[in-house]
């Protein structure tokens, strides 16, 4: 049987071919936060350097020639402001304050100087469907029933009885109301008791919000994720909801009441005004409601963040072909209006190799390098997870003592008291955990990866002796150089950010194949998702100019037929449009 390779091309030569149609006009759909390419830092866990084990923003600007280094247009960075912690964050004290574990607003302007001196730009989370319960605001507002601050939070009398039942996704008992004797009241909290819900249906309190957008738009800053946005508008009746609703709570929580006034007064009053991307954190229970949230015309946001996708992953496995059939379904829906974030890990997953790919030692490479290889060859704004561009694995906690998470740490409590299984809970939690996706970064091979000097404040995985930043930067095969590779032919092909998506063989078992196709330059993209070797049979073969990246040396075809290694991801420069 003969067979043939094609040798990888050296890519210098392809991104010779680049398009030039960007230079020669800028049609309206082209927009500077369409072409981003997103890095997420999670600030706990990037760099420390005053020894307190804790990340800090000296320490991102210590490595903005690292971050700049990738390629990477847009930080996106998890809260800095002042916080007490209960969540890592999510729980603002102060919303114009440096988290004094971050350092100050002194670092907060150097570091943003320092991202646009090297055109990145910074997107900062927005976190306002609740504050902390250390905010001044919620502190006045509990310390009386008549006191200005009062209608800032969601209070239930308790003389009117226990409210009906609403779900708490970091409660111990799952329960969303908190007692507050102070005031005989209960109070609302979705997330942990100590994140109450601010109150949307308060127009005090909405220009309140406004106006910190303001002051760092004015600062700067170039984009907001809005944090648990969709949750924001609440029937203030709070009717009761069926039974067992928790198992589906999005559906009676999201996209509520007046959601979609109060997002287009924020886009009138900030968005309008400054040239800053908006990133919602879900997009409701529908692809309507995802068009409406981010379609032009609606004046909203940009860009969804929809969940369906990292969903997909189970600790029992996932399908290929649920996950083709997901992407594939949300191309389609917004291939015409609207536009997609597109990422399989972030703050709040485990990481991105043990959760989509194969972190045993022979695969993890090869697959993190195809998963990295589809996420940067989609249509959608793509947001990379740090540590994913090496292939950080889950450090997978044996016991809950050594988790960090209030997630983890209340779920636990909840079990228990609920009579659950606890050894299933602390299996799942061992696959899933947002901890695994939070160890600190692995600079080096010394001890504590190089991230701090002291104790970290969540333990460095032990296999950062070979997976860190300093090996990968020597090892040109490295999970890193394959990254910034994909980065920069993403960059210089505008193909893979606005071309049209065409899914192929959607029945094929093991292989992901797709084209993207704009102005007569096509690409095709071949991912293989299983450990084995596998085949695919394509007419679009005999077009082939050459392979552009390739996650191997090499790539076996013969005939219409292609051959790929496990978890190989290749893709082709076509011929013709
Ligand atoms: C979503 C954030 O991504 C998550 O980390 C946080 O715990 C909750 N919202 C509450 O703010
Ligand atoms: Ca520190």
């Amino acid at each position: 049987m003969k067979r043939f390779f094609i040798a990888v091309f050296m890519t210098g030569l392809l991104f010779g071919c680049m398009d030039k149609t960007k230079q020669e006009t800028t049609p309206s759909f082209q927009k500077w936060w369409k072409e981003a390419i997103v890095y997420q830092i999670y600030p706990r866990s990037f760099k420390d350097t005053n020894g307190d084990g804790v990340g800090d923003l000296k320490g991102i600007i210590e490595k903005l020639d690292y971050i700049k280094s990738l390629g990477v247009t847009a930080v996106w960075l998890n809260p800095i402001y002042s916080s007490p912690n209960d969540d890592n964050g999510y729980d603002v004290s102060d919303y114009r304050g440096i988290m004094s574990d971050f350092g100050t607003m002194a670092d907060f302007d150097l570091m943003l100087k320092g991202m646009h001196e090297r055109g990145i730009k910074l997107i900062m989370d927005i976190v306002v469907n609740h504050s902390s319960d250390e905010h001044e605001w919620f502190k006045q507002s509990r310390s009386s029933r008549t006191n200005p601050y009062r209608d800032y939070y969601h209070w239930w009398p308790a003389e009117k009885g226990k409210p009906n039942y609403r779900y708490s996704l970091f409660d111990e008992k799952g329960d969303a109301w908190k007692y507050d004797s102070v005031t005989n009241a209960y109070y609302l909290h979705y997330f942990s008791q100590k994140q109450p819900d601010l109150n949307w249906e308060n127009p005090k309190l909405r220009k309140e919000v406004y106006d910190i957008m303001k002051f760092w738009a004015e600062k700067g800053v170039d984009g907001f994720r809005l944090d648990a946005f969709q949750f924001a508008a609440k029937d203030t009746t709070y009717p009761p909801f069926p039974e067992g609703f928790e198992k589906n709570f999005i559906q009676y929580y999201a996209m509520q009441g007046n959601l979609h006034g109060y997002l287009q007064e924020m886009h009138q009053e900030v968005f309008s005004k400054y040239d800053v991307m908006s990133v919602a954190e879900g997009a409701g229970n529908t692809f309507e409601d995802a068009h409406n949230l981010v379609d032009e015309d609606r004046k909203e946001l940009n860009m969804a963040y929809a969940f369906e996708g990292v969903d997909i992953a189970k600790p029992e496995g996932y399908s290929i072909l649920h996950f083709k059939e997901v992407f594939s379904r949300w191309d389609s829906a917004f291939a015409e209006k609207g536009w997609l974030s597109i990422f399989l890990s972030n703050h709040d997953q485990a990481r991105l190799v043990s959760r989509f790919g194969n972190d045993s030692p022979e695969f993890r490479a090869p697959s993190v390098k195809m998963l990295n290889t589809f996420v940067l060859s989609m249509r959608g704004t793509p947001y990379c997870y740090y540590g994913d561009e090496l292939g950080m694995t889950n450090i997978g906690f044996e016991t809950i003592e050594e988790y960090r998470d209030i997630a983890a740490i209340n779920g636990y409590k909840k079990v228990v008291h609920s009579g659950g299984d606890v050894q299933a809970y602390m299996k799942a939690l061992k696959f899933s955990s947002r901890d695994n996706g939070r160890t600190p970064m692995q600079w080096d091979d010394s001890v504590n990866a190089g991230f701090t000097t002291g104790t970290p404040w969540l333990p460095v995985h032990q296999n950062h002796k070979e997976i860190n930043v300093v090996a990968a930067e020597k090892d040109p095969n490295s999970v890193l150089n394959h990254f910034k590779k994909m980065i920069q032919l993403r960059k210089d092909n505008p193909v893979l950010v606005y071309g049209k998506y065409t899914l192929l063989q959607r029945e094929h078992p093991e292989i992901y194949a797709y084209t993207r196709e704009m102005d007569g330059k096509k690409m095709l993209v071949l991912l293989n998702f299983t450990a084995k070797n596998a085949t695919i049979e394509l007419g679009e073969v005999a077009a082939i100019k050459g392979a552009v990246i390739n996650n191997y040396e090499s790539v076996a075809v013969k005939g219409n037929a292609i051959s790929l290694l496990p978890y190989q991801a290749v893709i082709f420069l076509l011929n013709g449009g």
